[in-house]
């Protein structure tokens, strides 16, 4: 126990709202976006910012924010940098997992799946839709490789630059692209008083989204 953070006295009662089966419907997507959108005009902060957990191919899990992009029919995009740490350890395990919380609205989804790469020209529209500092960024920075120092950062990112000083030519790095999860587990958490909260599953088998409650 840490005496001086008082840590056991940080709590939160959640009372808002409640959730039933019949307010999710039988599609987790559709869900998925609405509690989302719900999320956006609640005026959470970032409410795009999901976690995101892979595994190494010797079983040690680790996990980091990303910002969701786009939800497609049958999957969840972001973008990253393939040679991060993340994406060495997706090229080595495809399975991972995604988490929301959304205090504003005490709420939080869980989601597993595969994730595989975008396609190029996926990649290269959303690279495109970045401001220009992002893009010299994208090229600058090697991420997850260790660095001397800040000033070699900064360095760098002059080098790309003055290479790249027409914001108009700026190609995407090969490293730098999409990746999208497929889902086959999606779970809704909403916060309930008494720690008694409601928590409903969406389980894909056998071709279908199976739906469960689970003890909180
Ligand atoms: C709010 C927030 C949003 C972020 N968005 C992204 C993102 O979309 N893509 C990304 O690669 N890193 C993003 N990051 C940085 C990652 O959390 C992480 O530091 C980086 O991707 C390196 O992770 P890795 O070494 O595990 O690969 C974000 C961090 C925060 C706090």
């Amino acid at each position: 126990m840490d005496n001086d953070l008082n840590l056991f006295k940080i709590r939160q009662e959640y009372k808002l709202k409640e959730l039933t089966k019949e307010e999710l419907g039988d599609d987790p997507f559709i869900a998925f976006k609405l509690w989302l959108n719900e999320a956006i005009q609640s005026k959470e902060s970032e409410p795009t910012a999901m976690s995101l957990a892979t595994v190494s191919s010797h079983g040690q899990p680790s996990c980091r924010i990303v910002l969701l992009k786009e939800i497609k029919p049958d999957c969840i995009c972001f973008f990253s940098n393939y040679n991060s740490k993340k994406g060495k350890e997706l090229s080595e395990n495809s399975k991972a997992a995604l988490t929301f919380f959304w205090p504003l609205l005490e709420r939080q989804i869980r989601i597993e799946g595969i994730i595989r790469k975008s396609d190029a020209d996926i990649s290269d529209i959303y690279f495109k839709s970045r401001p220009y500092e992002s893009q010299i960024g994208a090229w600058a920075s090697r991420q997850s490789e260790l660095i001397p120092n800040r000033d070699y950062l900064v360095k760098q990112y002059q080098k790309y630059k003055k290479m790249y000083s027409n914001p108009d030519l700026i190609p995407r790095p090969s490293y730098w692209g999409g990746y999208q999860l497929k889902p086959h587990f999606f779970e809704f958490w909403q916060g309930r008083q008494g720690r008694l909260h409601d928590r409903i599953t969406f389980d894909f088998k056998n071709s279908n989204w199976v739906i469960d409650l689970l003890a909180p």
